[in-house]
This record gives C-alpha cells, sequence and structure tokens, in this order.
C-alpha cells in the first residue's frame, strides 16, 4: 500500500483560532482526520506529524527515506526562508507536493518566494485545507504513474 507522510510546519498547531479569515476554521487535527479519511477511500496509509521546528521536520524527512513512497509538506513560514528544507527533499528524493492553505502569491512579497518549491513536483495552494486531499491524489497519480515528459 502506497504510503504518504503529512508533514506541518511551524503554527499549523494554532489551525481553528489562528487568522481563520486567511486559514479556516478548522483544526488541524480535523485536517488530519479527513486526510487519513481521503486515505482510506482510495488505499493510501497516511501518517500525520507537526512541529514547529525546524530540525524536527529535517528529521521527518530524512527518516522517510524507504518508509514512505511520497511527503506532502506545509512548511509554514519556513517556506519562504529555510534552504535547508529544499535541501532534505532534494537529498532524500521522495516525491513531495508543496500544499499552502492560502493563496501565498497573492499576499506580501515576501511569501511569494518558496525555497521548497524548488525541490517538489508540485505546489498547491489557494484551495484551503482541500488542498491536503488534492495533494494526497496528485501523490498517488505520481507515484502509481510515469513522470509527465
Ligand atoms: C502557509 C503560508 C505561509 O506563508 C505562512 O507562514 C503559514 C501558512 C499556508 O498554509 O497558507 O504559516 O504555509
Amino acid at each position: 500500500m502506497t504510503s504518504i507522510l503529512i508533514l506541518n510546519g511551524p503554527n499549523l498547531n494554532l489551525l481553528g483560532t489562528r487568522q481563520p479569515e486567511v486559514y479556516g476554521a478548522e483544526t488541524l487535527a480535523m485536517i488530519e482526520e479527513r486526510c487519513r479519511q481521503h486515505g482510506d477511500k482510495v488505499g493510501v496509509a497516511v501518517s500525520c506529524l507537526q512541529s514547529n521546528h525546524e530540525g524536527v521536520l529535517l528529521d521527518q524527512i530524512h527518516a522517510a527515506k524507504g518508509v514512505h513512497d511520497g511527503i506532502i509538506l506545509n512548511a509554514g513560514a519556513y517556506t519562504h526562508s529555510s534552504v535547508a528544507l529544499m535541501d532534505a527533499i532534494y537529498s532524500v528524493e521522495i516525491p513531495t507536493v508543496e500544499v499552502h492553505l492560502s493563496n501565498i502569491h497573492a499576499r506580501e512579497s515576501f511569501r511569494q518566494t518558496s525555497y521548497i518549491s524548488k525541490a517538489v513536483i508540485g505546489q498547491i495552494c489557494g484551495f484551503g485545507s482541500f488542498g491536503y486531499l488534492m495533494a494526497i491524489d496528485a501523490l498517488t497519480h505520481r507515484i502509481s504513474g510515469p513522470a509527465p515528459q
């Protein structure tokens, strides 16, 4: 069975109360449950982890090698600063999809740069929590099929 790791970065543990007008009213626990249920429906094992610490996110990406077939990463604010997370994704060579709840390209200019996007298959942003479900489908499609030419 395909196994996908969903990694969420800093401040995403505060979803539900954190700027709901930007990030929605669902808690991270609710989003993770929806992802697990969607995984059950499409035959994918979904594991979830959140950390506010860059080093923990790095360790989790390293540990995913040989364990998970794909990664879904919302690196939060580290998206815009972390060369280390970009390098980790390059290093493990695990297909990764970048997700953001908000449309980072329509926000402040500093949010429009993503180091993560250089190392991933693709980016999904602006669709709220539905983006994670889209990412599960996109990743499953990529893992089971040939890469586009
Ligand atoms: C975010 C967008 C980032 O710019 C921000 O720092 C976050 C959340 C999103 O999901 O929209 O923490 O990654």
